[in-house]
């Protein structure tokens, strides 16, 4: 924990949680990555779902996206420590390769999302967040419908069935991945300073 205090799952005292999930992805998780954020965010961000770094160290956007996040979170004038940073899924998706160790990254199908949503619903019910940000596709998806088009719909204030406005941005991942990574990178801090305008 970043010493916040951390909205678990609901019902959930434990990270070990197992019967509870309505799909198998806990079962090659090394444990399950709840929210992490003050209670009282007023925003509240939402990823795809773990990495490998937060699979182990238990919280979300700890590895190498969470450090390009940081950055740009940085740049626009946002505290992270008053962000409530959750995921879509809570359980990291990967496959073993033949040779090597490194587990690789697998996107979650449509089944294991709509498995997970209660728990993100939950997420948005206990912080009553005034402004959600969506990182990436698979989690704009998630709560505004498989039909949301982030190329078309990015950086625009849109409103939750919940009646929280929201915005959708790139993943921190694709800015990584991007050919042009600088103009990826620019993107995202366009988006993130509408978040920014949006608490003044
Ligand atoms: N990518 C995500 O979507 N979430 C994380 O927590 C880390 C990487």
């Amino acid at each position: 924990m970043r010493g916040h205090h951390s909205a678990q799952g609901p019902g959930s005292q434990t990270r070990r949680a197992s019967a509870r999930w309505a799909c198998d992805l806990y079962k090659d998780a090394t444990q399950t990555v709840f929210g992490d954020g003050p209670g009282t965010a007023r925003v509240m961000m939402i990823g795809e779902q773990p990495g490998d770094r937060e699979d182990v160290a238990g919280e979300p956007f700890v590895g190498p996206a969470g450090r390009l996040l940081d950055r740009a979170l940085a740049e626009v004038g946002i505290d992270r420590a008053e962000v409530y940073l959750t995921n879509a899924v809570k359980h990291f998706k990967f496959t073993l390769p033949e040779r090597g160790k490194r587990r690789i990254h697998k996107k979650p199908s449509q089944g294991e999302i709509t498995a997970c949503k209660p728990w993100l619903l939950a997420e948005l019910d206990r912080v009553k967040p005034k402004l959600v940000v969506f990182l990436g596709v698979t989690a704009a998806s998630a709560l505004l419908g498989k039909d949301f088009r982030l190329t078309e719909q990015r950086g625009r204030i849109v409103e939750l069935a919940q009646g929280i406005p929201a915005v959708a941005t790139v993943h921190p991942s694709a800015v990584l991945r991007a050919p042009d990574r600088e103009a990826a990178y620019q993107g995202l801090v366009a988006d993130l300073t509408v978040v920014a305008r949006h608490q003044e």
